[in-house]
């Protein structure tokens, strides 16, 4: 019997292209959103690239009536959560906001999966957990730092809300954090991929955006740093590489095969990249010129972080698969298509 997987958050940018991996890899996937921050637009992207009827369910998560509507409906061998509200910024600004939907959205999650008798849950950390960690790569025992947005804060809430639920339920939860690093790319049939609304905060977005001349110029925040070129280094993840771990760790749990009942897991490549190395490397990649500057430091970054990833790539059997080249290509490539559409 094919197992289920819902996946809230689903129309997302993470979502969408885990739906496609779930489904390729033989599950049975249920997608929820409230498109807040997304488009139904990437639910028919993953019906065409694996040609699989999908349900979509319109519904927010904090809304505790209609989200247990969908628990009733469906049984779910497995939860992967990330529907969630993801602008730094804007958090700093609405910190209620932030609190409400990303932690009232998991408290939901947690209760229903508990009452319904769904066992397995992975959350979708952030690897803004660590801060500036004090020893590059980082590993999953490095110290979490205080966050500095209530976007952070909110992450490392929910890692705590799924610790304290799980050793609470006994055996009968299983939780898998992953942290994630820098998702960028999408999907190489260009049918799904970021969707930002608005100017783009991150990197990878903005730069596709420029090559594109809808931003006339790319600002590099900082060329000062304590680095090789000056620029501030990030561990730069394929969203599909990203996707597969989520379908390794549902397996993990559906199987039996975690050593405990909540575990922690970086998300990254382990290979540290400073901006100015991603923009050159987009420019030769795919053979055009960026029109970028470089600007004051940004408040808030952090100098550079990039994984240690031996814990996944040993417990999880997980390792990221494409080149920086390959994503930076598959992330350009999209830009072109949205601007088709
Ligand atoms: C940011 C968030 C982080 C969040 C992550 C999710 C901040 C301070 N951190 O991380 O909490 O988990 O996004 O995706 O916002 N850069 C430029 N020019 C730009 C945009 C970015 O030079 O126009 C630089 C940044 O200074 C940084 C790097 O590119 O050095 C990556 O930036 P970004 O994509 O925003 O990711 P993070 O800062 O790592």
């Amino acid at each position: 019997m094919k197992r289920c997987v819902l996946v809230t958050g689903g129309a997302g940018y993470i979502g969408s292209h885990t739906a496609v991996e779930l489904i390729e890899a033989g599950y049975d996937v249920v997608l929820v959103d409230n498109l807040s921050n997304s488009d139904e637009q990437a639910v028919e992207g993953v019906r065409r690239i694996t040609g699989a009827e999908i349900p979509f369910e319109k519904v927010d998560c904090c809304d505790r009536e209609a989200f247990e509507q969908v628990f009733r409906k469906y049984r779910f061998d497995a939860v992967i959560h990330f529907a969630a509200s993801k602008a730094v910024g804007e958090s700093v600004e609405k910190p209620l906001l932030y609190y409400r939907n990303n932690l009232t959205s998991f408290v939901n999650v947690l209760e229903l999966i508990s009452k319904y008798g769904c066992s397995n849950i992975v959350f979708s950390s952030s690897a803004t957990v660590y801060g500036e960690a004090d020893v590059q790569p980082v590993t999953e025992l490095a110290p979490r730092k205080p966050a500095t947005s209530p976007y952070g804060n909110t992450k490392q809430m929910c890692e705590d809300i799924l610790r304290d639920t799980v050793a609470a339920a006994g055996g009968a939860i299983h939780g898998i954090a992953l942290r994630y690093f820098n998702p960028i790319g999408a999907h190489p049939s260009a049918e799904i991929g970021e969707l930002p609304r608005g100017v783009p905060q991150n990197l990878v977005p903005f730069v596709t955006q420029t090559a594109a001349g809808i931003r006339e110029c790319l600002s590099v925040f900082g060329d000062d740093y304590d680095t090789p070129d000056g620029s501030c280094i990030r561990d730069y993840i394929d969203v599909v590489d990203l996707a597969r771990a989520h379908v390794v760790a549902i397996g993990r749990m559906i199987e039996g095969r975690n050593k405990e009942n909540f575990e922690i897991f970086n998300v990254g490549t382990g290979r540290g990249v400073s901006v100015l190395e991603l923009v050159r490397a987009f420019e030769r990649v795919n053979n055009l010129k960026l029109n970028y500057r470089i600007a004051p430091r940004r408040e808030g970054d952090v100098v550079k972080n990039w994984a240690d990833t031996t814990l996944a790539n040993n417990e999880l059997g997980w390792r990221a698969e494409r080149s920086l080249d390959e994503t930076l290509a598959a992330a350009w490539k999209w830009q072109q298509e949205v601007m088709k559409r």
